[in-house]
């Protein structure tokens, strides 16, 4: 009985930091398709660009889409913080963009960018492992 139950709390200590993060992801699609639907989808372009392989990506790039000509311009490269930055405020990040849209809560931003990396590839292997539906 007390070898079970320390088993399961070294479980559960080694299991913690990689729960969170897949909670965080969970949590994260969540907000995406409560917050972000209404404008963005993964695959298509609607009112916003399309989504998945957005970290790592230069920003103002999806295909086809037609985006303000300040973000059309920009030129830095998305990784999570500027992610986070640029749902805090769009406009402090690329000033002159369209999306007039910010998360309020840090802990919102962290889970919904954790799950916008979940559906990027890596960046590392963004050009060798060209696959249409990476890493669902
Ligand atoms: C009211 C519509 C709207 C909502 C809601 C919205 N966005 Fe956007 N988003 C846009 C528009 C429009 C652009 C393009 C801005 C431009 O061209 O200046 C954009 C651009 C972006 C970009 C930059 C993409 C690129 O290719 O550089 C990211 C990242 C992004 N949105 C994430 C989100 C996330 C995450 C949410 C939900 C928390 C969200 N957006 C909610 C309209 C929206």
């Amino acid at each position: 009985m007390a070898m079970r139950l320390l088993c399961v709390l070294l479980l559960g200590v080694l299991g913690l930091s990689v729960g969170a993060q897949a909670q965080s992801v969970a949590r994260g699609q969540a907000l995406f398709e409560s917050r972000c639907v209404a404008c963005h989808s993964l695959d298509a372009n609607r009112v916003g660009p399309a989504l998945r392989g957005v970290v790592g990506r230069t920003a103002g790039k999806a295909q086809d889409y037609f985006y303000s000509e300040a973000m059309a311009a920009a030129t830095q490269v998305w990784d999570a913080p500027q992610l986070k930055a640029w749902l805090t405020n769009p406009e402090t990040v690329v000033p002159g963009q369209d999306m007039n849209y910010r998360l309020d809560l840090a802990q919102d931003r962290d889970d919904v960018v954790a799950y916008l990396a979940s559906v990027s590839p890596p960046v590392s292997s963004a050009t060798s492992h060209p696959s249409p539906n990476p890493r669902k």
